[in-house]
């Protein structure tokens, strides 16, 4: 069986994530990935979780307490652009969901320059062999845009630095999301 979109995000963690690391959970939303990843880091690692509204982090951190792993993560109300203000470890792996949360405000979403940022960033934190997921959601109104200006930026990198995988189904109807990973293969220079 083809490996759905939304499991294979987490098979791309999983494999990269392991007791003891540091993990990114750029777009908390309703806390699922964060959860996710605060198991994955097990007892002696450590989830940042960031998300722009209060409703997404009291989510996020309900869902941690009701797991017994809220001291695993710090759930911060502010943008991923402002990422390295708060991460200074060595990351493992990252993930964003690009679009707007799930029963809340459509309005609210993620932007194209925005992300890259936080991408920019956490490529120069991500170990050597770290990974950083993107599941981009571009159905909704601004989707097209910030995933047109994520695949420009992404396509960018040099390769010697950086692998970047597009996993899609490519026939199915009404904007299915897909999947950008970026494997670290090596210490970027400054890309600016
Ligand atoms: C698709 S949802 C995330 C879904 C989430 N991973 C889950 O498991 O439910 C996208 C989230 O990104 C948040 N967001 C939008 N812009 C952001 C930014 N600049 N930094 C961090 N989060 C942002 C939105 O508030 C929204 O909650």
């Amino acid at each position: 069986m083809l490996v759905r979109v939304l499991p294979y995000a987490k098979t791309l963690l999983s494999s990269v994530i392991n007791e003891g690391d540091i993990a990114v959970d750029a777009t908390a939303g309703n806390g699922h990935d964060t959860l996710f990843l605060a198991n994955l880091v097990g007892e002696t690692g450590f989830v940042y979780a960031f998300d722009i509204q209060q409703q997404a982090v009291d989510v996020t951190i309900q869902r941690l307490k009701e797991n017994g792993l809220e001291h695993r993560a710090r759930v911060i109300l502010d943008g991923h652009e402002q990422l390295s203000k708060y991460v200074q470890e060595e990351v493992a792996g990252a993930i964003f969901n690009l679009g707007y949360l799930p029963g809340g405000n459509h309005d609210i979403i993620t932007k194209g320059e925005t992300t890259i940022s936080a991408i920019e960033q956490l490529l120069s934190l991500l170990k050597i062999g770290g990974i950083i997921v993107l599941v981009i959601y571009h159905g909704h109104e601004g989707g097209k845009e910030e995933r047109d200006a994520v695949i420009e930026f992404v396509k960018s990198l040099p390769q010697k630095y950086v692998h970047v995988l597009r996993y899609e189904f490519i026939n199915q109807k009404n904007d299915p999301p897909f999947i950008i990973a970026l494997e670290k293969m090596k210490k970027l220079p400054d890309l600016k």
